[in-house]
């Protein structure tokens, strides 16, 4: 897949192969950008348009301003279509605004006019050569990067008025720079504040159906961002944007699933790096919860999750490996410690069964077609599942397994689903539980379920309804 994203050569019109390569770059930016889908809606037309030959003269293809709270995936969008096109995350033309608060800094970045002591000696960050040091033999495309626009000083956004306006910029010397060949995005926090404070009280809510909060909130936080950008910029700027596109906060399962990226990442660069001498690194569920859990937050999204993982999985590994702890062909796992406080890692013995890294779920109804089908689907998403159709059968179970969740019918032959649920609530501690039911409940049992929360769900459900449901429990719920 990504190769062919990666074979389109800049302005040849080639109408057919343009379409299969824009449904190709948006499935490859989506497995890299988790749970922004309308980001990648906005942006694919227009690289499809350079790649048609069909982009506007005399100005950039594209110029995106990208707003939304801290670690969302902004920056990363821009590295991933990086990757995508060119085959690399470096292949852009970074300009860090933090770097260029005062004004005499931002003429760094059309170099000194000519006159000026040393002229001849500073080069301009923003030149010809530069920007088409960053576009590749697969794409023409020149990615540029303004990253966090709001730290620069005021004359940037002037100065980058041309760009956006006629496509040109005129260094210090005089000479120009085209960026005709070039996607300008334009990231930043503004109204990120204000943001938080409209997410906060949705943060931590547990509703059975989840999802919608977020939803609602969305349209809320677009005109936050554009309130906050009309503030800031001029109405001129603000014009030659063609999308502000608003990130969404991430769920919990985003957050999981850029989890489960980071490691797979982390055996890569094992593999890779260590070739012959290689060793399989095992993170179960459990593992993954907690990284999840210390990596992850509102205030900064997903951003301290690399960081999280370097420190309790890279560090500690790569001081085994020094000291000469790891065989090849070996497998590390790595749990959590007792105390909870951190991770503890050893070789796991040669008849040792690897750890499912995904949760393990108990399901316990009597119907028996029932049971098997939502088993069917559930398995084909990678989930371990247990299944019980009675009481002691369920209680056997859970104590030797002891599963993340349990998904429990309120009619069961020998006791109610609401006892069981009770019971493993109390033997299990920590076990999500939730029931699931056709009928009626009676008033004591539903106010059991208040009572600890456990969620209900009606039947006839999908199953993807149900998994859903568990899925947003198991990363978003902290553990009772
Ligand atoms: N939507 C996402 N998809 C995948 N990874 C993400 C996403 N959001 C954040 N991350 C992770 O968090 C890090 C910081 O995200 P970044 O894009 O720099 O945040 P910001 O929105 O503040 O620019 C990324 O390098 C990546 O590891
Ligand atoms: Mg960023």
């Amino acid at each position: 897949m990504l190769d062919r994203a990666k074979n389109t050569t800049g302005l040849r019109p080639r109408a057919k192969q343009s379409a299969d390569t824009a449904g190709d770059l948006a499935s490859v930016l989506s497995s890299k950008v988790v749970g922004q889908p309308d980001v990648i809606g906005h942006i694919v037309p227009y690289i499809e348009m350079f790649q048609a030959g069909l982009a506007p003269e005399n100005r950039p293809v594209g110029v995106f301003l990208l707003l939304g709270p801290t670690g969302t995936g902004k920056t990363r969008t821009v590295e991933a279509l990086a990757e995508a096109l060119h085959g690399s995350h470096k292949n852009i033309l970074k300009i860090d605004c933090g770097e260029f608060q005062m004004e005499h800094e931002v003429a760094k970045l059309i170099g000194a006019p000519p006159g000026y002591l040393g002229h001849r000696e500073t080069q301009p960050m923003l030149s010809q050569q530069k920007l088409t040091s960053v576009a590749s033999e697969h794409c023409g495309l020149s990615l540029v990067l303004f990253d966090e626009i709001e730290k620069a000083a005021s004359s940037l956004s002037r100065l980058l008025l041309g760009v956006l306006d006629r496509g040109i910029l005129r260094l210090g010397d005089n000479s120009s720079v085209n960026f005709e060949k070039s996607i300008i995005f334009l990231t930043s926090n503004l109204g990120a504040k204000e943001m938080m404070r409209e997410l906060r009280p949705d943060f931590g809510f547990q509703s059975a159906t989840g999802g919608a909060a977020v939803a609602d909130v969305s349209g809320k936080l677009q005109s936050i961002a554009l309130a906050s950008v009309k503030r800031k910029f001029s109405p001129e700027f603000v014009n030659r944007i063609d999308h502000v596109v608003t990130y969404k906060p991430l769920s919990p399962e985003a957050f999981s699933a850029i989890t489960d990226h980071e490691i797979a990442n982390l055996q890569n660069h094992i593999n890779n790096r260590l070739g012959a001498k290689a060793f399989q690194i095992e993170v179960p569920y459990a593992t993954r919860q907690w990284l999840i859990q210390r990596g992850t937050s509102p205030e900064y999204g997903a951003r301290e999750l690399k960081r999280t993982v370097h420190r309790h999985l890279t560090q500690p590994l790569a001081s085994m490996v020094a000291r000469s702890k790891v065989a090849s062909g070996s497998r590390v796992r790595v749990e959590v410690s007792a105390s909870g406080d951190e991770l503890s890692l050893r070789l796991a013995g040669a008849a040792e069964v690897p750890a499912p890294t995904q949760p393990t779920v108990l399901l316990v109804d009597d119907n028996r077609d029932f049971l098997k089908f939502l088993e069917r689907q559930m398995a084909e998403s990678g989930w371990d599942l247990l299944v019980a159709e009675s009481v002691p059968e369920a209680r056997k179970l859970a104590a030797k397994r002891r599963p993340a969740a349990a998904l429990i019918d309120y009619t069961l032959p020998d006791a109610s689903g609401v006892e069981l649920a009770q019971h493993l609530h109390k033997s299990i501690p920590g076990m999500h539980l939730m029931l699931m039911t056709s009928s009626v409940l009676r008033e004591d049992d539903e106010a059991v379920c208040q009572e600890h929360g456990f969620p209900i769900l009606r039947k006839p459900f999908l199953a993807a309804d149900a998994m859903a449901l568990i899925r947003k429990r198991l990363a978003g719920g902290k553990r009772s």
